[in-house]
């Protein structure tokens, strides 16, 4: 089937969603359960998703009950037969370990950037890897070969992994719901390369924004040194894809309750009734401290305190659910908001009015879009949060563009929502005069911000969000097997001897250092055998072979050693410049290339050779290298993926790269690269019969990937490559050139089926 097909097919893949939550719970009703139905983003999202696929999904039941109840049991058998939710049971330890330790004491804090608050015990991992086990063995029941398995959020970073190494062919992506915080941040946390290679086991990775995709790529080339494209990683033989795709909501469902709800409408004009006289600002979160609820508190008394012209004009209407509340840090926050509220009411009210209505309860959608709908300035200030749901709720409630979002610009619904006011909320007095701004901002513009919102929020909404996600998925599965990564096959050299000897024509490119020479601990004390020279000055001889060192060297070096080798093309500086031994010059591709982006790179290399005992700089005429082969390997390998993090950082918009190599850092222009040689070596031969290409580094990648699929790539070393076959160490491959120069034993056979009779004796004789 080719992609096309594929893709038109692809709605008929079953999809398995997989999250921490179902959209039901258990609740406890004296001595019978009930269920419960729990509307959230993440339930809107799926359900077409499910019912157009015929999925399932699995969560956690919520509930650690151990005995056996028949009304439990009925509840979870009715969940499975009309509903196809599967609910995974977990003992209380796992439970408390998975879900209140290390999913919300670690992974939580740590990802919204509160390192304070990580609280990582070795026995709480131990229930969290269990959890992920179980949900694992929970899917391997259900899981089909064309089954896409969607697995969702921060209580399943391992899932992925585990996953794939039971069932390597089943399509898995992951969304983390949350922000991926910074890798300075990320790296505090213990078992973080097994949390990163846990994510990586998936085929997709979406994160709501870039920056959340950027934070992700640093931190698995800082602790796993692993380099990554904008949209991709390359795992060897895998490729995961990299998105960043904000969710959406569903804008109908409040649309619609609001022109068509009852109750939704009756409750508006009572609000408004109620709080006729008076602005309304508006917050709605869970009870939980990255929403920055008592910075929003404190700012709005710091804004009574102030502009004391408001009081008696203005309400805060304060919806807070409560959360997580056997974590500590989750009921230490209720009672500051508690006491926080008495405070601000306690000094401010009059016999008619209080400055602070405070709903501490879940309140129903219809509840909500009411208050939605008649708030003047929705305060949307948390301190971080992955999206943030409420900012769009709000703005689809606005369909006459009369209401003003304040949001705090380290949510991530800021990237795409730049009409709001944009806050930061940790800045107490710039929060209460943005408060001041969004009351008093005139029609015209409250107007024009609010519908770019508001047709943005219809547009990108919850269910473009799924199919986008499932299509890019299906993609990424599908486009697998095209992925250029093999694992390359130990070279038979026999097959590649007889084919070079029976090409007419012969392109043969080499590399140097790792190849055909042994590493030495300075580079220019890796000097050429004698035996080396004399090999490449034989195999230049043949006048139908094209022979060429391509090389990271300097032409300083190269020259030196490889001058007096008549017919060798030779390029330095991975193909910077190259010696034509017809014209008998070094050609410049780049002539005009500028070198200005040495001086910002040099000193950082400087501060990395500081700080990095046995380790050195090399300036070459296009590029800088920082060596660092006898440094200490475990240290140097680490800050090498760091100064590749902060060069990649910095060079991001320039034409410039920092690659790692062989216990090297290179930076090096884009443009010189050892593919670019190849192409130039066409021009003297258009179509060698034979091209063999070796090399050990991954600079050689890229000759590799420039060349036919007829061609002989030869990685030097058992390393991932591109390369199609490999040579274990650089003596086979000096050997190899060896053999390609000993007699052509078959062409003598063969050539010595055409000789008549007498000539067969004359030969033998000889
Ligand atoms: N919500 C609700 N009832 C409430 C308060 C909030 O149903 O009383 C919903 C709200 O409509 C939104 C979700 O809870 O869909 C909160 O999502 P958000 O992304 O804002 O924050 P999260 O709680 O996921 O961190
Ligand atoms: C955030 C997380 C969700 C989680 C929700 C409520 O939105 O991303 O995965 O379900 O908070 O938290 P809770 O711990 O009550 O499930």
């Amino acid at each position: 089937m080719n992609l096309k097909t594929n893709l038109k097919s692809m709605n008929r893949q079953r999809v398995i969603v997989v999250s921490n939550r179902l959209p039901v719970s258990l609740k406890r009703g004296g001595t019978l359960w009930h269920s419960r139905a729990t509307a959230g983003g993440l339930a809107t999202a799926m359900h077409p998703i499910l019912r157009g696929s015929d999925g399932i999904w699995i969560g956690w039941s919520g509930d650690t009950s151990t005995a056996t109840d028949e009304s439990r049991e009925a509840i979870l058998e009715e969940w499975k037969t009309k509903h196809r939710y599967f609910a995974v049971d977990l003992d209380p330890e796992t439970a408390q370990g998975f879900y209140e330790g290390i999913a919300n004491q670690a992974l939580w804090p740590l990802f919204h950037h509160f390192p304070s608050l990580l609280r990582f015990e070795p026995e709480h991992w131990l229930a969290y890897v269990r959890a992920n086990e179980i949900f694992r063995d929970e899917i391997l029941k259900h899981v089909q070969e064309d089954d896409l398995v969607w697995i969702h959020d921060y209580h399943f970073l391992l899932l992925p992994q585990m996953l794939r190494k039971a069932r390597p062919d089943i399509s898995i992506g992951f969304f983390l719901h949350v922000p991926f915080p910074s890798s300075s941040v990320f790296r505090i946390i213990p078992k973080r390369e097994e949390l990163l290679q846990g994510m990586l086991g998936a085929d997709y990775l979406g994160f709501h924004t870039y920056r959340y995709l950027q934070h992700f790529r640093t931190s698995i080339l800082r602790l796993l040194g692993l380099t990554s494209q904008m949209d991709h990683v390359e795992l060897g033989k895998r490729i995961v894809r990299l998105d960043a795709l904000p969710i959406g909501i569903a804008p109908h469902q409040f649309t619609d309750l609001l022109t068509k709800g009852a109750g939704t409408r009756n409750q508006l004009a009572e609000i408004r009734q109620r709080f006729g006289y008076c602005k309304i600002l508006l917050g709605v979160d869970r009870l939980d401290y990255t929403k920055g609820i008592p910075e929003r508190l404190r700012a709005y008394r710091k804004f009574l305190q102030d502009y004391p012209e408001w009081h008696g004009k203005v309400v805060l209407i304060q919806v807070a659910v409560p959360s997580r509340e056997r974590v500590p840090r989750y009921s230490r926050l209720r009672r500051e908001v508690d006491e926080l509220i008495g405070e601000i009411n306690g000094d401010w009210s009059t016999p008619n009015w209080s400055p602070i209505t405070y709903l501490r309860r879940n309140l129903p959608q219809a509840e909500l879009a009411a208050l939605y709908a008649s708030a003047d300035v929705a305060l949307v200030t948390p301190l971080r949060d992955g999206l943030n749901l409420v900012a769009k709720e709000y703005v689809a409630c606005k369909s006459s563009g009369d209401g003003v979002l304040v949001l705090s610009e380290f949510a991530g619904a800021a990237a795409e929502m730049g009409e709001a006011l944009l806050v930061n909320p940790y800045d107490e007095e710039s929060l209460s005069s943005t408060i001041l701004r969004a009351l008093t901002l005139n029609e015209t513009e409250k107007r024009q911000r609010m519908m770019a919102l508001y047709k943005r929020v219809h547009k990108n909404n919850v269910f473009a969000w799924g199919d986008r996600f499932i299509k890019n998925l299906t993609t990424a599965v599908l486009t697998r097997s095209e992925q250029p990564h093999n694992e390359p096959l130990l070279l038979e050299k026999a097959q590649l001897v007889s084919a070079f000897n029976k090409a007419q024509s012969r392109l043969i490119m080499l590399d140097y250092d790792g190849t055909l020479a042994p590493f030495a601990p300075l580079p220019q004390t890796a000097v050429p055998s004698q035996n080396l020279i004399n090999l490449l000055e034989r195999l230049v001889e043949d006048e139908h072979s094209t022979v060429a060192l391509i090389s990271g060297r300097s032409r300083a070096d190269l020259e030196r050693w490889f001058a007096g080798i008549p017919n060798l093309w030779i390029a330095a500086e991975h193909g910077a410049i190259l010696w034509s031994p017809i014209s008998r010059t070094w050609e410049q591709p780049h002539r005009d290339a500028s070198h200005e982006w040495k001086k910002c790179v040099f000193p950082i290399l400087e501060h990395f050779v500081d700080r990095t005992p046995g380790s050195f700089i090399e300036e070459k005429e296009f590029s800088l290298v920082w060596h660092y082969r006898m440094a200490d390997p475990e240290f140097g390998d680490w800050l090498a993926n760091d100064l590749v993090a902060n060069l990649d950082h910095m060079l991001a918009e320039s034409p410039v790269k920092a690659v790692k190599g062989q216990k090297t850092v290179e930076v090096k222009s884009l443009w010189a690269n050892k593919g670019q040689v190849y192409s130039r070596l066409m021009l003297v031969d258009a179509a060698p019969e034979f091209i063999m290409a070796a090399g050990d580094d991954v600079t050689d990648e890229d000759l590799f990937a420039r060349l036919p699929e007829s061609a002989w790539t030869i990685h030097v070393g058992r390393n991932e490559s591109r390369a199609k076959y490999y040579l274990s160490n650089n003596d086979e491959m000096v050997a190899l050139l060896a053999q390609l120069l000993e007699p052509d034993d078959t062409t003598t056979v063969e050539n010595s089926n055409l000789l008549t009779s007498s000539e067969h004796a004359l030969a033998a004789k000889i």
